[in-house]
């Protein structure tokens, strides 16, 4: 059976995180453990840190044919010993071939993160957060941190797909899956599998400052489709800020 992780923080919740990571190789932490853990409120700074997902551009890269997906990329370079974090130029992404068997092999240029995104004090506090707790699993000090806003809609009849290509790793160290908001869909649950595929955890992020968090090299990963709750509402999406860490 899959294991379900986390406890009520207290002080020491990020040091259970850290624990956590080591020992189980993922984490879930809930919107109030969050909040507090982070310093994060669901307050009106929040909701204008959420509302870039409404300035997303659609993914036209998609060798699925899908259209369901919406993004925007940039990247930064963490440093653990003053916390600093430094956007890095803009640049196409790029997977190989091997770590992304449907979009890798092949620059993709996405339209970069707002500069009122990138400036954004709760943006800080998310990053210099997981930058802390990643340093704190590995003892290393240097990371290539790349960000990824999606927001997947869902339309009637036509499911969308947060991990298209499926069960997968994506060739970093750590992983997040942060929940910004779902609106009128069901579905996403996340899995994590050990590295010979066999399911480890599952969880259902629901609702805002909700996140996951998987050592990439030690295992797999996948989210499943999200459908439309009520079609006759006009809109159906799950809006999730993934975050990738590699050391460098
Ligand atoms: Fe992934």
């Amino acid at each position: 059976m899959p294991e379900r992780v986390g406890k009520p923080i207290k002080k020491d919740y990020l040091q259970e995180c850290v624990e956590s990571l080591r020992t189980r190789g993922w984490w879930f932490s809930r919107k109030e453990w969050t909040e507090e853990a982070f310093d994060i409120a669901t307050d009106p700074t929040w909701n204008d840190f959420a509302d870039h997902w409404n300035h997303l551009f659609r993914d036209e890269y998609m060798r699925d044919g899908g259209t369901y997906r919406y993004r925007r990329y940039s990247a930064f370079e963490f440093d653990a010993a003053d916390g600093s974090f430094r956007l890095l130029p803009h640049e196409p992404y790029e997977q190989s071939k091997s770590v992304n068997k449907l979009n890798g092999g092949f620059p993709r240029h996405f339209e970069p993160l707002e500069l009122t995104f990138v400036e954004h004090p709760t943006l800080e506090k998310i990053l210099t957060n997981f930058g802390r707790i990643f340093s704190s699993t590995t003892g290393h000090r240097h990371w290539n941190v790349k960000l990824h806003p999606y927001r997947i809609i869902a339309r009637e009849g036509v499911s969308g797909e947060p991990a298209p290509e499926g069960l997968h790793q994506d060739g970093v160290d750590f992983i997040v899956s942060y929940m910004i908001g779902r609106v009128n869909v069901i579905g996403g649950l996340s899995t994590v599998t050990d590295v010979r595929k066999q399911p480890i955890g599952e969880v259902e992020m629901d609702r805002p400052n909700d996140f996951f968090v998987c050592n990439d090299r030690n295992t797999y990963h996948d989210v499943s489709s999200v459908v439309i709750k009520e079609p006759k509402k006009p809109f159906a999406y799950r809006d999730v800020l993934v975050i990738a860490f590699e050391k460098i």
